[in-house]
């Protein structure tokens, strides 16, 4: 728990005096609540705080969470077509967002965007396996010899490894997939290799992170205080 005026004061935009001014003038509100006092206490990682009506960030980085439709691409900037920064507003680019990792241009879903260079590392870094849950529609009928297949880690035409991942099948042509890596079109390499092509490619978690239902293709939102301490 932190002092209001500390909190403000660390984003550098107002001294502690000068907090203390807005407060007295009623100009700041704490959870929705005009705050009575500098002095209140409150938990930097959950309280909302306005001044003046406009919300105020206390995160150094931002966290952004796309519902990435299929027919965009993963990159922040590309002469070839639209790009999911294009479907955030300008401000963002401005920060420098960029998308942690890639979705193919057909494949939708969650897609996180962030300026934090240190967590996205982390995400991607293959050394921490981090699970990524995709559902997958495709062209044949599934079977236990897929789930066979993809547990015991698969060996692609090109001599590509690729490590143990998870089958679920949902539905004769449907399944969830967990990887614990990110190669080149990977889920869809792995079912080619099974003569059953995808059809449709979904992410639908990453790590500790679910792609929000609310949200429709195009959609996003920004993540919430839990949500980024999970990640952390
Ligand atoms: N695997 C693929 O083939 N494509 C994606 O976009 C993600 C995983």
């Amino acid at each position: 728990m932190k002092r209001l005026d500390k909190l403000l004061a660390s984003t550098g935009r107002w001294s502690r005096g000068e907090v203390k001014r807005l407060v007295r003038e009623g100009r700041v509100l704490a959870d929705g609540r005009v705050a009575a006092s500098a002095e209140e206490k409150y938990d930097e990682e959950t309280v909302a705080l306005a001044v003046d009506g406009e919300a105020v960030r206390l995160s150094e980085y931002v966290y952004v969470m796309l519902h990435k439709p299929a027919g965009v691409l993963s990159a922040t900037e590309d002469g070839r077509g639209r790009t999911v920064l294009d479907l955030l507003p300008g401000e963002y680019k401005k920060r420098g967002l960029f998308p942690v990792g890639r979705l193919d241009k057909d494949t939708e879903g969650l897609l996180l965007l962030t300026d934090d260079g240190a967590l996205a590392h982390e995400l991607l870094s293959p050394r921490k396996h981090v699970d990524k849950l995709y559902l997958a529609r495709v062209d044949g009928v599934l079977d236990g010899s897929d789930a066979e297949a993809f547990a015991a880690g698969m060996t692609l035409g090109d001599g590509l490894r690729c490590l143990p991942a998870g089958l679920e099948i949902i539905a004769p042509d449907e399944a969830l997939v967990t990887l614990r890596e990110g190669k080149f079109h990977q889920i869809k390499r792995m079912f080619a290799a099974r003569g059953k092509p995808v059809v449709s490619l979904k992410r639908l978690a990453t790590g500790p992170l679910t792609l929000d239902e609310r949200l429709a293709p195009g959609e996003w939102r920004e993540l919430t205080a839990a949500e980024i301490a999970m990640l952390k």
